[in-house]
């Protein structure tokens, strides 16, 4: 699909799995996720613009470059603290933001309960992070709100995408660049991603 990047490296494939397995309890799902993110936000980042910087070593000049714009992390709650830690120590340096949504179970729809974010997004890198994209719901209502802080430069990182979902989103979002680790099959009627790995935040949280 495009705009969507699998990430199909070996070690995010097998934790994948083990994610998806219902035999794996909160503990390990918990470890196993944070792992796979750092794998993920890898990926995702290869794109991230450069700009020139030379330093001095103890020996000469060397040429060097650095990030060219400041990153700012955005988890959407609850699932999305569970690829947070490991991010974060991959980018030390970043500012994190955060929004909650949560979908009505009726409806599917995604429903704001908290938003804290920079003020002013124009100038950073932001990345999205949310395991789970099933309708797109929650994605684009967060793009939503992204965008009206001005961020241009969004990329996603995901596990499992739905296509239903990934199609919604692109359909608002159609530059939304998306890392994932999975296109799955379908969403059934209650909106679940096919065959998934049921709900990541219970998964992660035990609740
Ligand atoms: C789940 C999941 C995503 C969202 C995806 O969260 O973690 O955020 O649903 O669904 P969508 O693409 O159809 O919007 P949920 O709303 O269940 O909240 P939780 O993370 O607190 O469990």
């Amino acid at each position: 699909m495009n705009g969507v990047t699998v990430i199909s490296h070996p070690l995010v494939q097998h934790n994948l799995t083990r994610l998806r397995d219902q035999r794996t309890q909160p503990q390990e799902f918990r470890r196993v996720l944070s792992e796979m993110a750092a794998l993920m936000l890898y990926e995702a980042t290869r794109s991230f613009k450069l700009r020139p910087l030379s330093v001095r070593t103890p020996m000469a000049t060397a040429r060097g470059s650095h990030l060219q714009r400041e990153i700012v992390l955005v988890p959407i709650l609850r699932a999305g603290l569970g690829m947070l830690d490991s991010i974060l120590q991959l980018v030390p340096n970043a500012r994190v933001g955060f929004i909650g949504l949560k979908r009505e179970e009726a409806t599917q729809r995604a429903i704001f309960y908290h938003k804290s974010l920079p003020p002013d997004l124009t100038e950073f890198e932001v990345v999205l992070i949310d395991p789970m994209l099933a309708t797109g719901g929650s994605t684009v209502a967060a793009m939503d709100l992204l965008s009206e802080l001005g961020a241009k430069h969004i990329r996603m990182v995901n596990l499992i995408a739905a296509p239903e979902g990934i199609r919604h989103v692109h359909k608002f979002y159609p530059r939304l660049p998306i890392f994932t680790a999975a296109v799955d099959k379908k969403l059934n009627h209650q909106g679940f991603i096919l065959p998934g790995l049921g709900d990541a935040g219970d998964r992660l949280f035990g609740v």
